[in-house]
């Protein structure tokens, strides 16, 4: 039996994520969506399977509103939400976000109480801790997605600063996913082994992480409605695939600290190894006092937006 993921919001990034993975030939695929968006979320998977022929691949995807069919799920991504728009913060979603996540993953944990669970929704680490409140699974199981992204955008700002593939720039960004507490470490970050650092001066490189920080809300500003959909459904198929094959990447997640970087109960993102049993091992890094203080900020951030709702 093949395995599967569900995927609980089938808009863009969620139908998006389920066209991307079911062609992958991993697992099958559930999404769902509310029932009154029923018909549509049916008719986007019945679109996607129907290109099986063609592109080659036999895994199947449907479309439903009930949890029912999400039952025995390895994996559930929970990407249900409402997007920010143009002047909005990631943060500005906090209370209708809440209350969506909240309904979710409840129904969803339900159904599949052994699955791993990764969550997308914004404001992303106030949103992990929602679902890892709801489920109560050990941490190991509850993941958010944001340093895979956050990690790819500043790879892909410095491949086109320098001109050179984004394949061979390797960094990391960790931190909260929101546009000051990200924390992108150029002293992590080099191309094709070479130091970020000799590359390029400090002056180019300060510039790189603003836009690196904005990143999301850039495309936001440009589509006009709804956010990024693209690279964001492409950093939660990497988690899945290391995940599904027990690839053991390391992948900046949210996941829950509990004394690592000195920082207790609180979900942020940090390298971690992802593989079969979720998130196996939290990479602790000797950080500087000065990035160390940046994790710690943007800690404090995200206790600060926690605080605002009832968990
Ligand atoms: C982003 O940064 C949607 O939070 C996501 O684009």
């Amino acid at each position: 039996m093949r395995p599967k993921v569900s995927i609980i919001g089938a808009g863009a990034t969620g139908a998006t994520m389920a066209h991307r993975l079911v062609e992958k030939n991993l697992c099958d695929v559930v999404m769902l969506d509310v029932p009154e968006r029923l018909n549509p979320t049916k008719g986007k998977a019945l679109d996607m399977l129907q290109a099986g022929p063609l592109v080659g691949f036999s895994t199947s995807i449907i479309g439903t509103s009930d949890y029912k069919d999400t039952e025995n799920s390895q994996i559930v991504v929970i990407t249900a939400g409402v997007p920010r728009k143009p002047g909005m913060t990631r943060e500005d979603l906090l209370h209708i976000n809440t209350q969506i996540v909240r309904s979710c993953a409840e129904q969803a944990a339900t159904y599949s109480p052994h699955a791993i669970f990764i969550v997308f929704s914004n404001p992303l680490d106030a949103m992990v801790s929602v679902v890892h409140r709801v489920t109560q699974f050990p941490r190991e199981r509850i993941l958010g997605q944001g340093g895979a992204l956050d990690s790819a955008r500043w790879r892909t700002f410095i491949a086109m600063e320098l001109g050179v593939s984004a394949e061979d720039v390797q960094g990391l960004v960790l931190g909260g996913h929101t546009d000051v507490g990200m924390v992108p470490l150029p002293r992590y970050t080099s191309v094709a082994g070479i130091p970020l650092t000799d590359l390029l001066d400090a002056e180019r490189i300060a510039q790189l992480i603003q836009r690196a920080r904005q990143g999301g809300t850039e495309i936001v500003q440009l589509l006009g409605e709804g956010s990024a959909y693209y690279a964001p459904s492409a950093a939660v198929i990497a988690m899945i695939e290391s995940i599904l094959l027990d690839k053991k990447r390391i992948i900046p997640s949210s996941v829950l600290l509990q004394g690592e970087y000195g920082l207790q109960d609180i979900f942020l993102g940090v390298p971690v190894v992802l593989g079969a049993r979720g998130a196996e091992k939290i990479i602790e890094l000797r950080l500087t006092p000065d990035e160390l203080a940046q994790l710690h900020k943007a800690a404090a951030l995200v206790r600060e937006t926690i605080s605002k709702i009832a968990l």
